[in-house]
């Protein structure tokens, strides 16, 4: 009889084991980047366990650098982003949230290469202010913005300054919006409202579904272009190595965590 109920538990473990879970809750990290440079190197690095399609995005589970992970590419924009975030967290139970890519550089001292890591994150393009609401806040959250997670922020500063030593890395608050910004205008619109240190258009909606599940994230991003006349030709130039070097601070991040 024991040893009958010895082979029964064993089997339900064994089965957990398959299925990504264990008996103590396991550690899963769900990486997010809207655009194929900004995941390839991620994909290429990992040993893949298996693909799975959900709401037209391809999550690949995998091991990275010995975590478990999910790597994702969503998409451009917010719907997508929140979507992806929590399907990353409810259906593939990550722990923890990384968003990686390029931005626009909102501050004039971010140059095109610098890097950006969130303390927290906005929704720029978010306004409910002709009922009462404060710009860019939330109805019923009371929030604005959505925190960062500490231990993720300072993990990330120092993968940077590892993989890429003579970059300038900022921490501060990402502004994400439905909108490719490229005049000066519509960034100073952004930054008279928000301040900021750059825009995108995922981090927001990211923040918002990890704040929602009750999930710490961060937002890595490395500097495209800046929002001026020349931003979609610095967009075409610079973005696939903004990305690839920006993916590459997010392994070495996996690496120490
Ligand atoms: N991602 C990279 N550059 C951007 C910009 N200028 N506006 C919005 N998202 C971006």
């Amino acid at each position: 009889m024991k040893r009958l109920s010895f082979l029964f538990y064993a089997g339900i473990l064994a089965g957990a084991g398959a299925f990504g879970c264990s008996s103590t809750p396991t550690e899963r990290i769900g990486i997010i980047g809207a655009m194929e440079p900004e995941v390839a190197s991620l994909k290429e690095a990992s040993t893949i366990h298996r693909s799975s399609k959900i709401a037209a995005m391809e999550f690949v589970e995998c091991n990275l650098k010995g975590h478990e992970a999910v790597v994702v590419q969503c998409g451009m924009g917010k719907v997508n982003a929140g979507i992806c975030a929590h399907t990353l967290i409810n259906v593939f139970h990550c722990t923890k949230i990384i968003n990686t890519g390029v931005a626009g550089s909102l501050d004039a001292k971010m140059d095109v290469g610098d890097f950006v890591v969130s303390t927290e994150a906005v929704q720029h393009d978010y306004d409910v202010t002709p009922i009462g609401f404060k710009k860019g806040e939330i109805p019923y959250t009371g929030l604005v913005a959505f925190q960062a997670d500490e231990g993720l922020r300072a993990l990330a500063v120092s993968a940077i300054q590892h993989v890429k030593p003579d970059a300038d890395v900022f921490e501060g608050r990402i502004c994400s919006g439905d909108q490719f910004i490229n005049t000066v205008e519509k960034k100073d619109a952004i930054v008279e409202s928000f301040g900021g240190l750059c825009c995108e258009m995922e981090g927001g909606a990211i923040a918002q579904a990890c704040h929602l599940n009750d999930t710490p994230f961060v937002i890595v991003r490395c500097i495209s272009d800046k929002p001026d006349g020349s931003a979609i030709v610095d967009f075409e130039e610079f973005s696939k190595e903004a990305a690839e070097v920006c993916a590459k601070a997010v392994q070495e991040m996996i690496e120490k965590l």
